[in-house]
């Protein structure tokens, strides 16, 4: 006898909890939902329905793979992030609730209907840089990244949400690449774990996430070092930046930016309360 909606998503609950895993009602959710091809209400209100032999298959391999603590988002492809569902796959860092802390500041203080400029250092799936386009239709964006991988999926994502015209996307280390350019905007989340701290981390970060989007030197400053100055270079004067940092980075990274030469740093918390972003301006009268 097949196994109804309720039934799945229990059976889904049931497994995942005997895996050990911390609060799987939602993952359970979630897969049996993509399995089924149902919606969160349909559970709800269709309780009985039947899940065909296919769905049912479906939802066993989602289900393994996730006891072996592959991440949800790579099971389903897709992760949604502020207001917009982006395709992830293993070469991007699945977007984190986190990181819209930088998005939640910069559409407080950028015009809606203005033309200005934003560069995403570090671009991986686009997250940052095409949820900010998406609601400021005037503004235009680059992304840079040092992986090929994660710009395809970048180029996927700003292709899927209509934003391929205003997003241009390109290889690169930093800014190096990046010429006489200059923003009004730019908004980085680098890799910023301590080496030593990467394998200390849960398995679905450890194992599943890009090495290259975590890794941030013996001390995680790593590349906060180099960033800073860059930054502010490519920045046109008066212009500003946020960069996403470790809840215990504040005072380091906020001592590399202003001995930089930036004005007015500061640091946003996160809806956890933990210090996540370093935000500043560049001197206005400063080339
Ligand atoms: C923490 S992930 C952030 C991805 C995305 N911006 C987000 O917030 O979800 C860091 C990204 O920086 C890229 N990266 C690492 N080193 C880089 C470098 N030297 N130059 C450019 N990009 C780099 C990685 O490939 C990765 O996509």
């Amino acid at each position: 006898m097949s196994l109804t909606l309720l039934q799945a998503w229990q059976t889904a609950r049931a497994r995942l909890e005997a895996a050990g895993l911390v609060g799987p009602v939602i993952d359970a959710r979630l897969l049996v939902e993509a399995a089924a091809d149902a919606t969160r209400a349909d559970i709800v209100t269709d309780p009985h329905r039947a899940l065909t032999a296919d769905q049912e298959a479906s939802l066993e391999s989602y289900i393994s793979r996730r006891e072996h603590r592959e991440p949800v988002s790579h099971i389903l492809g897709r992760k949604g992030f502020w207001k917009i569902m982006l395709t992830v796959t293993p070469d991007v860092l699945t977007p984190r609730p986190d990181t819209e802390t930088v998005v939640e500041w910069v559409l407080r203080d950028f015009p809606e209907h203005a033309a200005w400029s934003v560069l995403d250092l570090g671009v991986g799936s686009g997250a940052i840089v095409l949820s900010i386009l998406a609601e400021r239709p005037a503004a235009r964006g680059l992304g840079v990244d040092v992986s090929e991988e994660a710009l395809a999926v970048a180029r996927e994502n700003a292709a899927n949400l209509g934003l391929a015209g205003r997003l241009a996307l390109l290889r690169g280390d930093w800014t190096t690449g990046l010429g006489e350019a200059t923003f009004d905007l730019v908004v980085c989340n680098p890799p910023y774990i301590a080496s030593h701290v990467i394998e200390t981390l849960e398995p679905e970060v450890r194992d599943h996430e890009p090495r290259i989007a975590l890794e941030g030197g013996a001390d995680g400053l790593a590349h906060y070092r180099r960033l800073a100055p860059e930054i502010l270079r490519v920045l046109k004067p008066g212009g500003r930046f946020a960069v996403e940092i470790g809840y215990d980075q504040k005072t380091a990274v906020e001592t590399l930016f202003r001995d930089a030469g930036a004005r007015d740093v500061q640091t946003l918390r996160d809806l956890g309360d933990r210090d996540r972003v370093v935000a500043g301006v560049k001197n206005p009268l400063e080339s």
